[in-house]
């Protein structure tokens, strides 16, 4: 059965670099807007929302160093000191992936001593059941985005050895698809996005031996458009984040190579906005932090010049994983 393949035209006046000034000041205003409208309704992703854009500064070389102290404050007030869990914002619900957040902001700074790492710990291990699948919050939810937030934060805390692994492996596998990619829960359909997630996973644990490296590296390059941008499912638009989830996968699997760079390129600078900074996930939509990061990291993973080094598994940069002295399985 032929599949509909929808697409964008590509405008012409692409920038022909990354305006890296405009970005950084993109990122530094959204977060001054605390009493913005908008800034109000998204408490919910706040934790998440400052690992995109400090990362993002970061690998653009202006992180703001004076910061450490205030941002070490809030994640020391958002962590629950029951269940050692960290939330979005203060008075919210801990949650597994803005705990992740929160170690990942503490390690680029430095700074994991702030807060109780044990409870963290305590946190990811009351998380997973008896199946080895994680759930995202005492609600419930069962998602591979989990278990990998979970061996992330464990790993970059130096403390892997504090769940069922071989549980946890097994329950990522059951979630693997006849086209050599991976889905949210056991049957769900193959999704870049949760193909990074269960690849970071066996990454992070050192099971790439596992994964059906050529036939998901097909399915993989084949995500991308004539107009050189990726999708995440097929029939699906291409969007600027996808140039991380898929990107990063295939770096993972050593098949960078497979895909048109100059192309993608190409469409990633045409997602930058020119007025205010930042990249959207379209050409011409608004621009936002989340697909600031991801149109940064992508550039990385590309070789562009001027960006810091980005690890493919952990979307932090080279040097910290560097200096923690992890060594994220990658297939050459
Ligand atoms: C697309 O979601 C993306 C995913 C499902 C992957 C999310 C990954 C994590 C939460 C792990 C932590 C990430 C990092 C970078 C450390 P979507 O809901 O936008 O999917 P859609 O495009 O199909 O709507
Ligand atoms: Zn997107």
């Amino acid at each position: 059965m032929a599949t509909v393949m929808k697409d964008i035209e590509l405008q012409p006046n692409i920038p022909t670099s990354v305006l890296f000034e405009k970005h950084a000041n993109f990122i530094k205003e959204y977060s001054q807007k605390e009493n913005s409208y908008e800034y109000g309704m998204t408490d919910y992703l706040r934790m998440s929302g400052m690992f995109w854009g400090l990362t993002a500064l970061e690998l653009m070389n202006t992180l703001p160093t004076q910061s450490k102290d205030e941002i070490a404050e809030f994640i020391k007030n958002c962590q629950d000191p029951e269940s050692g869990g960290i939330s979005a914002c203060v008075k919210h619900d801990p949650h597994i992936l803005h705990t992740l957040s929160a170690i990942q902001i503490l390690c680029i700074y430095d700074n994991l001593n702030a807060i109780d790492v044990d409870g963290v710990v305590r946190y990811i291990v009351s998380l997973q059941l008896s199946d080895g699948s994680f759930m995202g919050d005492k609600w419930g939810e069962v998602d591979t985005r989990f278990s990998f937030c979970a061996v992330a934060t464990l790993a970059l805390l130096d403390r892997l050895n504090a769940i069922d692994m071989n549980q946890a492996v097994e329950f990522v596998m059951s979630c693997k698809n006849f086209d050599g990619g991976y889905g949210s829960r056991p049957l769900s359909e193959s999704h870049a996005g949760l193909i990074y997630c269960c690849v970071g996973f066996l990454s992070i644990t050192n099971r790439l031996d596992l994964v059906d490296r050529d036939t998901l590296a097909w399915w993989l390059c084949e995500r991308q458009l004539p107009s050189g941008g990726l999708n995440g499912r097929p029939e699906k638009l291409p969007d600027v984040c996808y140039s991380w989830w898929v990107l990063s996968s295939l770096s993972i699997l050593g098949r960078l190579h497979w895909i048109d760079a100059e192309a993608l390129k190409k469409f990633i600078l045409a997602c930058q906005d020119t007025d205010t900074g930042g990249f959207a996930d379209r050409p011409g939509d608004v621009a936002d932090p989340f697909h600031t990061l991801f149109g940064i990291a992508a550039m990385s993973l590309l070789g562009y010049e001027s960006v810091q080094k980005v690890n493919p598994t952990f979307c932090m940069p080279q040097h910290v994983i560097d200096r923690l002295q992890l060594k994220p399985q990658i297939l050459t």
